[in-house]
């Protein structure tokens, strides 16, 4: 059994005060979430203070997104992979759909903030999913195929053994409107198996994340899908209880 993780994308929301009163909150209840791994990503001006407050709780700082570069210079208002590191993350999320579809992240660039991730010790959470369109067209796994190979032809496979992968099929994103555990079951599925055709070890102990309008009432139900191992959070991540509620669902599907 794969060890669950459970990632608040907190996206661009919270204030310091906010950040206080929440992250002292998770870190209290995450002690009750045995057998699970919970990381938290606030927006980068607050790596640090998160980081701090979070010290000897147990939960882990990612961030939500990184520069693809890998040497510091004239990169006016990018965070090089390094600093992220510099400032205690653990993870950082990369190819984001909001990134891919607001910011033109394309499925190059994602490969290389992939790349340059893993250069610096951080554990990539790759998102990738479809949109509606291509979902209602028949093609989701071709495009499942598309964002995963993009990035396996950058790195090859053996960068996958300390990612971590989020499927966050687009239309389930702040819509209330999660996908099914079968459509999510069956999407994890295609994932895993594309990578079992390189390395079947790194396939199997890799950690598939579900993301998409992931509450309390719904997340039992998604974790409980044989190849879910956990969740990468939004909105629900920025009510303590809510997130705290959706780790112990992961704890007791593990
Ligand atoms: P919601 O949980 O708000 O749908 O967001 C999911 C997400 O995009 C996490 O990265």
């Amino acid at each position: 059994m794969r060890r669950p993780l459970v990632v608040g994308n907190w996206k661009m929301h919270g204030s310091s005060a906010e950040n206080r009163e929440r992250v002292a909150a998770i870190a209290a209840g995450a002690s009750e979430c045995h057998g699970v791994d919970i990381a938290i990503c606030p927006p980068a001006v607050y790596l640090q203070a998160v980081g701090a407050q979070l010290a000897g709780s147990g939960v882990a700082l990612g961030a939500q997104n990184l520069c693809e570069q890998t040497r510091a210079g004239a990169f006016t208002g990018e965070l090089l992979g390094a600093m992220l590191a510099d400032v205690g993350c653990r993870y950082v999320i990369v190819g984001h759909s909001e990134r891919r579809t607001l910011y033109g992240e394309d499925d190059s660039r994602v490969a290389e903030k992939f790349a340059a991730a893993a250069q610096f010790g951080l554990q990539p959470v790759l998102c990738i999913g479809e949109t509606l369109a291509e979902r209602d067209a028949g093609t989701t796994e071709a495009v499942l195929a598309r964002q995963l190979d993009a990035v396996l032809r950058r790195t090859g496979v053996a960068a996958f053994g300390d990612a971590v992968i989020a499927y966050e099929p687009v239309w389930s994103i702040g819509t209330g409107r999660n996908a099914a555990p079968e459509q999510v079951q069956s999407a994890h599925a295609f994932i895993r198996g594309r990578l079992a055709r390189l390395d079947a070890t790194i396939a199997n102990q890799i950690a598939l994340l579900y993301g998409g309008s992931v509450k309390p009432n719904n997340a039992a139900a998604l974790f409980d899908c044989a190849d879910v191992d956990g969740g990468l959070i939004g909105g629900a991540s920025l009510h303590a209880g809510d997130f705290l509620a959706i780790a112990r669902a992961a704890a007791t599907a593990s």
